[in-house]
């Protein structure tokens, strides 16, 4: 299984925050914005990840995560020179996912909530097995993302993108796992009216295959987005509220890196002395101090 963070566009909406730097590596409380999906894949066990950017950020990308192996995975780069929609994504990374299934996260999407690593588990087996999964999630202003439409016995019909007139509050969140042959779907798309290969296309191609499982996010889950100013501030305010209430640090792949057994507590410890006092890095502190006193114990 493979696994996609596409982290291009322009980020216009953050503008002039975003002149310079990738709006995926604003931070979003105490660590870059691109932790969050990365962290996302990395509870699906998907070891194997292409990074999507544009020409500008690449280098930045690479300076911040290397080639991932101090997270003990594999991180390779592309570029996606223009925003041409998400599904291109498999068409620029075609030879990268070559025969295998695949797991998409948008580069400023944040899932938080219990019980998720077994949601994304389920959804790599359905992958692996020739099925596709996305998620729902009920939202105010539904029009603003693709949404889903469902029959009188609650059954997923379809998929409209940014609709005047949403036919439920279910939007599709930024999360996609689907079965090999992924690209072969992508290449028989073609440009919407906003001229981009959208997803909600190839979407709809597995939901009318009946080849696609809608998982709705109950709602004691968080779904934030983080791409305009007021999201990435509620985003920032969440994550420190919970993190302040249990000092525990939610979505950094060093943790669940150490967690999963992919790096030793020898490395933690290295990580731990580079981060020095940053917030980040007293959290990460903790995550030894747990271990010895909490999980050694398994309590
Ligand atoms: C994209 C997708 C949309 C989805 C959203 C989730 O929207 O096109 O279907 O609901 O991501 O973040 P965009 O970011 O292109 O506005």
């Amino acid at each position: 299984m493979k696994g996609i963070i596409l982290a291009g566009g322009s980020g216009t909406r953050l503008y002039p925050m975003t002149s310079v730097i990738s709006k995926q590596l604003m931070p979003v409380y105490d660590k870059p914005m691109i932790f969050y999906p990365l962290s996302t894949l990395m509870l699906s066990d998907i070891r194997d990840i292409l990074i999507i950017a544009t020409p500008e950020d690449e280098e930045n990308f690479k300076r911040l995560l290397g080639d991932g192996s101090s997270f003990g995975i594999k991180l390779s780069y592309a570029i996606q020179p223009k925003p041409n929609g998400l599904s291109e994504a498999f068409l620029i990374g075609e030879e990268f996912i070559g025969d295998d299934a695949v797991a998409m996260c948008l580069g400023d999407n944040i899932f938080f909530g219990e019980g998720f690593e077994n949601t994304l588990m389920q959804a790599r087996r359905n992958a692996e097995e020739g099925k596709a999964t996305i998620f729902g999630y009920y939202v105010n202003e539904p029009g603003r993302f693709g949404v889903v439409e469902f029959d009188k016995e609650g059954k997923a019909v379809s998929i409209e993108e940014k609709p005047s007139e949403p036919k439920s509050n279910y939007c599709v969140t930024g999360l996609y796992f689907y079965p090999a042959k992924v690209v072969e779907y992508a290449k028989t798309l073609k440009p919407s009216n906003r001229n981009e290969l959208e997803i909600t296309d190839l979407n709809n191609i597995y939901l009318k295959n009946d080849k696609m499982e809608v998982v709705l996010l109950g709602r004691s889950f968080a779904w934030l987005d983080s791409g305009t100013t007021d999201s990435l501030l509620e985003a920032s305010s969440f994550i420190q509220t919970i993190q302040k209430r249990q000092s525990r640090v939610v979505s950094s792949p060093d943790e669940i890196a150490f967690t999963k057994g992919w790096i030793s507590e020898e490395k933690l410890e290295r990580i731990v002395e580079k981060y020095g006092n940053s917030s980040y890095g007293n959290c990460l502190k903790k995550v030894l101090e747990d271990h010895k006193k909490y999980v050694e114990k398994r309590i």
